[in-house]
């Protein structure tokens, strides 16, 4: 890795609970970082500072094409309904839960709400798409981050179908404090949401493997 090398330009959709800590947490790892939600720039503007200090509010629309990495931080079903548009080959995180009980049925998600993230890559086509920090409560972006290679670094799992965009993330996490498990292609990311095994658990590399059933890695 070029420790010389800017760091990606970080996009946050959704200025909530969890858009606006991860905004915290980048910023204090070096992160540039622009914040979106669906209203008026000039009001979240005021909002972010003090909520994350030094990030940046822009449109939803220019936050899509200006951001390196786009971490979606909105509820699944506002994502849904949103004209969201990303460029080919964006690295989009989708941080989301599908919770069918508060947000509704969602055609084709009836039978199987934990492929969610499989309907976020298919609304994106371009995009590249890994599914991550959505198993973790907001709060413990902040509370649960380590430097590398600390006893007890908290892991988390990420999955998307390209290993590339994974590799990415992966370096993101580890900035952000955490180690994390390539779980593979955007499927096998079902293991993370909401009733699955991993959900909610605080776990190092080797239980959250054990879990995933990849003990060994
Ligand atoms: N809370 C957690 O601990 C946690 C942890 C992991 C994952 N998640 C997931 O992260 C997502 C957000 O959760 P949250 O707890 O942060 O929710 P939240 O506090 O309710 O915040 C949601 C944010 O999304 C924005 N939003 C709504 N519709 C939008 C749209 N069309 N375009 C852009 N922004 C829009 C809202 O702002 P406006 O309405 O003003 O636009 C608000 O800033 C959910 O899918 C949740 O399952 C949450």
């Amino acid at each position: 890795m070029d420790s010389a090398a800017p760091l990606p330009l970080l996009g946050i959709l959704g200025s909530g609970k969890l858009g606006s800590v991860l905004a915290r947490r980048a910023l204090k790892v070096g992160y540039r970082v622009l914040v979106a939600n669906s209203g008026d720039p000039d009001r979240l503007a005021m909002a972010l500072s003090y909520l994350a200090p030094g990030a940046e509010a822009c449109r939803a629309s220019e936050l899509a094409e200006w951001a390196d990495i786009l971490c979606l931080a909105l509820p699944f079903e506002a994502f849904l309904a949103a004209p969201l548009r990303t460029g080919e080959g964006k690295i989009v995180i989708d941080m989301m839960n599908y919770l069918p009980e508060a947000e509704g049925a969602m055609p084709g998600l009836e039978e199987r709400p934990e492929a969610s993230s499989e309907a976020v890559q298919a609304r994106l086509p371009g995009a590249r798409v890994v599914k991550t920090l959505n198993h973790l409560g907001f709060h413990e972006v902040e509370e649960d981050a380590l430097a590398p290679g600390s006893p007890g670094r908290r892991a988390l799992g990420l999955a998307g179908d390209d290993s590339g965009a994974r590799a990415e993330v992966a370096l993101f996490l580890s900035r952000l404090g955490f180690d994390s498990l390539d779980l593979g292609p955007l499927r096998a990311g079902r293991i993370l949401g909401p009733g699955g095994p991993i959900f909610g658990k605080r776990l190092s590399l080797e239980d959250l493997a054990g879990l995933a059933g990849m003990g060994g890695l």
